[in-house]
């Protein structure tokens, strides 16, 4: 065993030789003072506990996530509201939503922590240039959303960003040097989600990006549950009863939308999930599922053939309910008292090609050469009282930015803004040139802080001269 000064560097170097993994010191003899440190400092955050346990059934994982699918049913979706009595349910539900923002009920917690690497953006997903004219950031832009609601309901408003070791630092001085794009600094929150070792699964062994670091990956976002269960004095500081989550790829998410908390509310629901219509049998979509009498989340390479082909009389695929990860969390069921014994979420597996550092050599993978190991914030749904999955509309709220080019990038999410805008901007009498494919001919940009729905952006348009045959910029 490799002999450390400290006793709390010795016991952690105990758990790694008790995890037979003593091939992480390795390169130990070569190391210096400083990156010994640093080795050893990283060793220290990780939960060996957990790890074993992965690690000693990575196969066992691997068939749980290929359970069968046979007695799917789809889930009950609340489907977009066009009859008067689905109208008034609607509005029903708003109240209520009104009424909690207004109580300074609802906290916002966003997650990433994510590596974007489809993306292959330097630097943390947030602060991707996306907004249209100003090149405005994806952090900026919901940060602008935050502070629009707090303003219109005059409560403050805890906001919970989840890193990960990777671009806690730089997600931190991103927002400091923008001065938190106006929001408060006591009321942001940055928390790193838990980090576990990439194996390589032949072996059983944890990989090494370099002589002095081994090779982590987030835990996935399913890492939010523990942080915000890790974060319950905050939220009892605030009197939070309800975490909207969202994702940092999807500029249209409808911040806090009071419809959605508010059907969370009436149905007394734990945990609620806004799902879009799947279009076609193939689209990868995770789909919200009955399995016997549990709502859950079904991998679109899970669902049989059957399944994926049925369709209703009216030609709509009856499995439709497509997961965009944007949901309601009440913090009664995540963050109960101390007494309760805090739930530990399951482990799917990854195999990715990554690099790393065999015999002092890098290798690189092209075919998946390593396994990680993430958990999935949709796989508390089974121990949920009354999820409810609510349906909203792709066009005006799903534009996620996953890929450098085509479909779910940049350059479909601007588009995605701009048709959104296109369509307020007409909602309230303002005629917008269009190409002949019906696409707007300018760009448009409407910052939240100038209007963040419909509504807000026809009675601020009263204040505004616009010409529409120009590039129109609100802010
Ligand atoms: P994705 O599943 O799109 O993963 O994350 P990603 O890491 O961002 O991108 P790729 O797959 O490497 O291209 C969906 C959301 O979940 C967050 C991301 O930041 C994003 O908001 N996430 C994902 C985490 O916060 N932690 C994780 O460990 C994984």
């Amino acid at each position: 065993m490799i002999r450390v000064e400290s006793a709390h560097d010795q016991v952690n170097v105990a758990k790694v030789y008790e995890a037979n993994q003593e091939q992480v010191f390795q390169y130990w003899d070569e190391l210096g003072v400083e990156e010994r440190r640093r080795l050893l400092a990283q060793i220290a955050t990780i939960d060996f506990q957990e790890f074993r346990r992965l690690a000693g059934h990575i196969t066992q994982t691997e068939s749980d996530d290929e359970e069968g699918s046979s007695l799917l049913r789809p889930a009950e979706m609340i489907p977009l509201a066009t009859t008067p009595l689905q109208l008034q349910e609607r509005a029903r539900a708003r109240a209520a939503g009104v009424e909690s923002l207004r109580n300074g009920e609802v906290g916002i917690f966003l997650v990433a922590g994510g590596q974007g690497t489809r993306l292959g953006f330097e630097g943390p997903k947030g602060c991707f240039p996306l907004l249209p004219i100003s090149g405005a950031t994806l952090f900026q832009h919901f940060a602008e959303k935050i502070l629009a609601l707090k303003r219109l309901y005059k409560k403050s408003m805890p906001w919970f960003i989840m890193t990960s070791q990777a671009n806690d630092e730089e997600t931190r001085s991103f927002f400091r040097s923008n001065r938190n794009f106006g929001l408060p600094t006591s009321d942001i929150y940055f928390q790193p989600q838990a980090m576990l070792p990439v194996i390589d699964p032949r072996y059983g062994k944890i990989l090494m990006a370099s002589k002095s670091e081994l090779l982590l990956s987030p835990n996935g976002h399913g890492g939010s549950i523990r942080v915000m269960q890790e974060s319950r004095d905050t939220l009892e500081k605030y009197g939070t009863k309800f975490l909207f989550y969202h994702q940092v790829d999807n500029p249209l998410v409808e911040m806090a939308d009071p419809v959605f908390l508010g059907y969370h509310i009436l149905r007394d629901s734990q945990f609620s999930s806004k799902a879009v219509a799947k279009q076609v049998p193939e689209e990868k979509v995770g789909l919200f599922c009955l399995d016997g009498e549990t709502t859950r989340v079904v991998e679109y390479s899970e669902i049989g053939e059957v399944e994926q082909n049925e369709r209703e009389e009216d030609g709509r695929l009856t499995f439709r309910a497509g997961n965009i990860a944007c949901h309601v969390v009440s913090t009664e069921f995540v963050a109960p008292d101390d007494s309760a014994e805090p739930f530990v979420m399951p482990y799917h597996i990854a195999r990715k090609a990554v690099t790393f550092l065999r015999d002092g050599e890098e290798v690189t993978g092209t075919d998946p050469n390593s396994v990680r190991f993430e958990s999935f914030i949709f796989d508390v749904l089974p121990r949920t009282r009354n999820p409810v999955v609510l349906e909203a509309d792709r066009a005006r709220e799903f534009a996620p930015v996953k890929n450098a080019e085509g479909a779910d990038s940049p350059a479909s999410s601007r588009q995605a803004l701009i048709s959104l805008w296109a369509e307020w901007l007409e909602a309230a009498g303002i005629e917008v040139p269009r190409d002949e494919n019906g696409q707007p001919k300018n760009r448009i940009e409407i910052s939240p802080l100038v209007a963040d729905s419909q509504e807000q952006l026809t009675a601020a348009l009263e204040e505004w001269d616009l010409d529409p045959s120009k590039t129109i910029h609100l802010r």
